[in-house]
């Protein structure tokens, strides 16, 4: 859906591709699931090892937020209209199940904003890049957290 505003500030030039917009909608799609995700297990906390990473959780939902809002307003600017519908949102039940949920939910991230970035890049869309590259920087960081609490889970001197 196109709302018409992005053309408006453009002079009347349509800059911004359908495919384009769709990709931001996708991104807005999996911000919205992981903002819950995370929430929901900072909230779901059991045992030491989980409050460790808790308040973790929480922190990282709020980042996420943040990342959909950013992405909304582009989107909202170059003419579409920001999706309500988050992607599969996938909780998890005990702690490393979650940890291996938001692993998986991070790489996908990154593998998709580069590709935003690509797209964007491809249309002159430098401002659009540049927002994912901020983005991207975040979501590395998130990856980074992730895989490193696994690592917790892995016995430090193995036993013969
Ligand atoms: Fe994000
Ligand atoms: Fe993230």
């Amino acid at each position: 859906m196109i709302n018409g505003r992005g053309r408006k500030a453009m002079g009347g030039i349509e800059l911004t591709s359908q495919k384009l917009l769709d990709w931001l909608n996708k991104a807005i799609s999996r911000e919205l699931q992981v903002t819950v995700q995370y929430m929901w297990q900072h909230v779901q906390w059991a045992g030491v090892e989980h409050y460790a990473v808790s308040d973790e959780f929480k922190s990282i939902g709020i980042q996420e937020m943040k990342h959909a809002e950013k992405i909304a307003e582009r989107l909202w600017y170059l003419g579409g209209v920001p999706t309500t519908k988050p992607a599969t949102i996938t909780v998890g039940g005990e702690l490393w199940a979650m940890i291996d949920n938001d692993i998986k939910a991070e790489v996908e991230a990154i593998e998709m904003y580069k590709t935003i970035i690509k797209v964007a890049e491809g249309e002159g869309d430098t401002t659009t890049a540049f927002i994912f590259r901020e983005i991207l920087v975040e979501e590395e960081e998130h990856h980074d957290f992730f895989i490193s609490a696994k690592e917790g889970k892995k016995p430090l001197v193995k036993k013969k």
